[in-house]
């Protein structure tokens, strides 16, 4: 809040200086979108295409020009596309939002960038036209992102004062319910916090109550297990170690880990980690031949398909843990993989991503470029890309569930009958002139049920109910690794109806048993 009042004289004094024809003139360098097409109603979207900025050593002489990012992440792109889709079905749709187009602009986050930088030139710019109203299109009226817990927080910092609504479908940091800090967020994935409480009761379920923790030395695996901790102990659960491991800490202490394992009378280890982590551990336990303890996961490894091979299950094998429910959204696989790359500026999203998958260029005649020019025959129904895989579509489902919030929060604005509406002498929002703080109104209230079966609400807080599926490590007799889920969790049910196991899948535990065993 204490940003606002600076704003406001340094727009007027702009609004001074050009008096005569105001000018909308970005500050910095403008970003341009990844993917946009302008409707009555925007919805912006943030995502990290990009893992990693190149670096550029700045001088502070000369405007730094535009961010370049590299290491092109697929599964943002299917974010991103998956957002497209959902406004593209409501946009078609009769029945909701029939009088307005939506549109999009979808932006890269690129992590790790001076985000407070960007973020709050991108917010100068946002009230700057919006003071003027010299562009008809301002900002987004709500945005939808980011990935990570980190770069969300940004965001949502961002666009907190002007109450523009944020919605995650990934951010899980318990840290974001806060309406204190984050007024306008939002998502579609639980908190980190009923997770930590879900594991314990799970625990306690099973009737482990002597174990051991092991945790990723992250804001994830730390805060994760603080709480797990405090939960584990409500629940009458007894800890016997607690450490950390970081995929950079050096091998002596990952072979230290494995003997606090091998020392331990615990046979149940609850790990807060992340994959990348793990895998290092589980390599050096497999090697010492340390099988039959029987795991408790997080859904930052639980279902990490990279940690899913026969070594690592050798180790973890009946591995139980929580993850995010996958569902199926029928149309989008095709949509993804008849998707076309566009040459427009603002528009480029799938550009990088065609050239490397199809290995040629889309603009040809860049200067000594020996590479051939894309045909435009080029499809990815013939490649075996990971961007077109809908098989594991839980983040992307979470993502379909935020476009259709908003696009039923915006049904409810625009469906206000005068005299009766919520705001002061129950009045409505004026549909040419939307506030944020309007949709934000409709947002918070939103209560429906998606074409695919799923209900979606929100909290005070921004929190959707908490449900999750409960996986368990499995070999299948091909010899791969399956996430078998074996049953369910639901935080809103009262205590006792939590866990609902299904009864035709049979689970397997720790050392290749058919029955739960109670350590
Ligand atoms: C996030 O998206 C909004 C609108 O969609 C854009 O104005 C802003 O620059 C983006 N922020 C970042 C950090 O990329
Ligand atoms: C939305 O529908 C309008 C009218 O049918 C169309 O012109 C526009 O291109 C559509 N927008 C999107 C994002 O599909
Ligand atoms: C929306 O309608 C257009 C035109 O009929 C069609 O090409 C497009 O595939 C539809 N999009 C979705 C997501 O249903
Ligand atoms: C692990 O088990 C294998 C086969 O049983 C054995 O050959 C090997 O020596 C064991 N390794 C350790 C470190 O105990
Ligand atoms: C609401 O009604 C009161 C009394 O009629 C009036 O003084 C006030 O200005 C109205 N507020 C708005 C926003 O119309
Ligand atoms: C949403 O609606 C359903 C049925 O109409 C109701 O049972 C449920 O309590 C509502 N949820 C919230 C958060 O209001
Ligand atoms: C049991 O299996 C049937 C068919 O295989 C399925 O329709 C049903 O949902 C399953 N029940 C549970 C509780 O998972
Ligand atoms: C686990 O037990 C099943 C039979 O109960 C057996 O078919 C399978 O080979 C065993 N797997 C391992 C990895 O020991």
């Amino acid at each position: 809040m204490l940003l606002l009042p600076d704003l406001v004289v340094l727009a007027t004094l702009a609004l001074t200086v050009k008096a005569d024809t105001p000018v909308c003139k970005a500050y910095g360098t403008k970003e341009l979108s990844q993917f946009s097409k302008e409707g009555d109603i925007n919805i912006g979207g943030n995502f990290s295409f990009h893992q990693k900025p190149v670096e550029v050593k700045p001088t502070l002489l000369v405007n730094p020009g535009s961010i370049q990012c590299e290491w092109l992440n697929p599964d943002e792109l299917q974010y991103a596309q998956t957002m497209i889709f959902a406004i593209e079905e409501i946009n078609n749709s009769s029945e909701l939002l029939p009088e307005f187009s939506l549109g999009y602009r979808i932006f890269d986050s690129c992590p790790n960038i001076p985000l407070s930088v960007r973020a709050s030139l991108a917010l100068m710019n946002g009230h700057e036209e919006g003071l003027q109203r010299c562009s008809k299109t301002s900002t987004a009226h709500a945005v939808i992102g980011d990935t990570t817990s980190t770069s969300t927080i940004g965001i949502a910092r961002t666009m907190g004062p002007f109450l523009i609504p944020v919605i995650s479908h990934s951010a899980t940091c318990a840290c974001l319910s806060n309406r204190r800090e984050y007024p306008s967020f939002f998502r579609t994935v639980p908190s980190d916090l009923y997770q930590n409480v879900a594991l314990a009761k799970l625990v306690k379920h099973f009737g482990w109550t002597w174990v051991g923790a092991i945790r990723s030395n992250s804001d994830y695996g730390n805060n994760g297990m603080a709480t797990f901790l405090e939960a584990a102990a409500r629940e009458g659960v007894c800890v016997e170690y607690s450490v950390a491991i970081y995929r950079t800490d050096p091998r002596d202490w990952f072979l230290e880990v494995v003997d606090i394992i091998k020392r331990s009378t615990s046979k149940v280890i609850v790990a807060f980690a992340e994959g990348n982590d793990l895998e290092i551990l589980f390599k050096e336990l497999f090697w010492q031949n340390v099988t039959g303890l029987q795991w408790v996961g997080s859904e930052g490894w639980v279902t990490y398909r990279n940690l899913a091979l026969p070594v690592h299950y050798a180790v973890a094998q009946g591995a139980v843990g929580f993850a995010v429910p996958n569902a199926v959204i029928p149309g989008l696989g095709k949509f993804l993989a008849n998707s076309q790359p566009s040459t427009r500026p603002g528009d480029r999203g799938l550009v990088e991503f065609w050239e490397t998958t199809f290995g040629c260029k889309m603009t040809p005649g860049s200067l000594g470029s020996s590479v051939q020019a894309c045909t435009g025959r080029e499809s990815l129904r013939e490649t075996n890309s990971r961007y077109a895989d809908v098989s594991d579509s839980s983040l992307l489902n979470n993502i379909y569930k935020a476009v259709y919030a908003l696009g039923h929060a915006l049904h409810q604005l625009t469906n206000c009958q005068s005299g009766q509406g919520p705001f002061e002498n129950g009045t409505c929002a004026d549909k040419k002139h939307i506030e944020p703080w309007q949709l934000l109104h409709y947002l918070q209230k939103v209560n429906f049920t998606t074409q695919n079966g799923e209900r979606v609400s929100f909290d005070d807080q921004g929190d959707p109910p908490a449900r999750y599926t409960l996986v368990n490590w499995q070999m299948d007799s091909t010899g791969s690794i399956v996430f078998q889920t074996i049953g369910h969790y639901d935080a809103s049910q009262t205590e006792g109806q939590q866990f609902q196991m299904n009864e035709n899948v049979s689970a397997v535990w720790a050392g290749n048993q058919t029955e739960v065993t109670t350590f």
